[in-house]
This record gives C-alpha cells, structure tokens and sequence, in this order.
C-alpha cells in the first residue's frame, strides 16, 4: 500500500496521518484474541501496571506468529519504505493495553529524543506506526498529539526518565504548553482496525483511562536501514539489533491465522 501526495504531505506538514478502517473487523478479531494471549503471559518483556494489570507487551513479534506477521504486513512497512526509499526494520514493537478502569497516564514525549539519546540512533528516520485493537474514544485514553511540534526537531527534555512505564525522557510541562498554542491538540480515535502514522519527533501522551473500555493499540517504530543504531543501551527488546530490512507477508497473512485463532 503506498501513500497519495496528499497523505504525504499531511504526515509532512502535520506529523501524522489517521487512515480509519484500515484492517478488516476479521483481521481485528484474529489480532485481538491473540493479543488477549499474549497478556496472560509472565515474561520480562511485558509490563504491568501498579496493581498488576499487564500494560504493554514488547518485541510481540518474538513469542507471537501472528504478530509477527502484522510486523511484516505490506499495508505497515511499504508507506515507510515509500517514505524513506529504502528498507526498514524494527526498532520496537510493543502493545499498549492501557486497561478498562487502572490504565495509567503516558508521559508528554518525543520518541525521536529517546532513540537518540539511549540508542544512539543517527537521525529521525523513523516512524512510528500504530493499529487500533479497540474503540478509541475521545474518553478511554486516546493517544494525543501535538500537530507540527516534529518541526522543532529534538527538544530539550526533562532527563529525570521516571515515568509511570518504561524509562523515558519527557517534555516539560511550559514546552508542551507552547506547543499546543501553536499546534493546537489532537487525538485521533476510531474503529478497531484503524491505523495511524506519526513522525518520531511529534509530542505525543495520553492520560489515564477510568472508563469500562479498555484501549488497546499496537505500535511498530520502523528505522530506515542506513539508520541502524550505533550505541543501544538498553535492554534488547526496547531497541532491537537485528537491522535487515523487513521481509513483507502477503496482505492476507492475517487471515492464514484464522483458524487458528477460532480454536
Ligand atoms: C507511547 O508513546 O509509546 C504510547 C502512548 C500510548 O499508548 O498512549
Ligand atoms: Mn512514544
């Protein structure tokens, strides 16, 4: 699937493109179920909340076909390969689950500013590429962006990296302030199925979810190839080191799993 000029020039000028609908409700299904798995699993690459609901699931790609193969879907990997002319890998891939009732806050950060610091990543070519598991409503938790802030490049962060989940560096609170003045705020929300891309360098959080519907979204950061990581820091499977270039599925390679997934 390759972007229009249009959907280029969105992701260039505001730093994100919302493309709803975009994975089949039965597509969905099979990725959902798994996911549900997935959660129930006891490994190091999964996190929990304070009271130990899982939070995010990292490096699914590794414990999961089925993920594995949307981490090698055509409709993920060509418009960043379009984008950047030539292949890309993984960086990261995780599933946020931010769960109905005690799903916690995500920090305002910029994902560039981290891969830059803690991974030695050269330049911002890289993306991040996310698919809706559940309704995103405006009052479950929805991923908030500030439009056009990747055009300040990499800001000046806060490096205390507490965060309520993995280590990050975060924005303070008055470069936030100035950024919505100028850039406005948005939160895409949408069916099950929809896909968003956004830049590495946009400020992006979201805040806690009180509501009985939880938020799942699946997110991919894609790294141009040339652009490997030259210094990683921290553990494997929040900054991956396998640089080939993604070997695509067909696009109907969700749907292999479909009976699997019914069993
Ligand atoms: C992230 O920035 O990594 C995810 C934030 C969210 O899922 O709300
Ligand atoms: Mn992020």
């Amino acid at each position: 699937m390759k972007l229009n000029e249009a959907q280029l020039k969105q992701l260039q000028d505001e730093g994100w493109l919302f493309l709803p609908d975009y994975f089949s409700q039965e597509e969905v299904d099979i990725l959902k179920r798994e996911s549900d798995r997935l959660f129930t699993l006891k490994r190091d690459e999964i996190y929990l909340e304070k009271d130990g609901t899982p939070r995010s699931a990292f490096a699914v790609h590794r414990y999961s076909a089925i993920f594995d193969a949307l981490g090698r879907h055509p409709r993920l990997v060509e418009p960043l390969m379009q984008m950047y002319g030539e292949g890309v890998y993984l960086h990261q891939y995780k599933i946020n689950a931010k769960a109905k009732f005690t799903g916690d806050v995500w920090q305002w950060h910029q994902d560039y500013g981290n891969w830059m610091e803690k991974d030695g990543m050269p330049e911002p070519k890289a993306m991040n590429i996310s698919v809706f598991l559940d309704e995103v409503f405006p009052f479950n938790g929805p991923l908030m962006l500030i439009p056009k802030s990747h055009k300040h490049g990499v800001l000046e962060s806060n490096k205390d990296s507490a965060t309520t989940s993995f280590p990050l560096y975060t924005q303070p609170e008055e470069t936030v302030e100035r950024l919505c003045e100028e850039g406005g705020l948005m939160a895409p929300t949408g069916k099950p199925g929809s896909m968003l891309i956004f830049n590495g360098n946009l400020v992006h959080g979201s805040s806690g979810n009180i509501t009985p519907f939880p938020r799942k979204i699946v997110y991919l950061s894609l790294n141009a190839c040339s652009n490997y990581i030259r210094k990683p820091t921290r553990e494997e499977w929040l900054a991956h080191q396998d640089f080939a270039p993604i070997e695509m599925v067909a696009d109907d390679a969700i749907l292999q799993f479909r009976d699997e997934a019914a069993a």
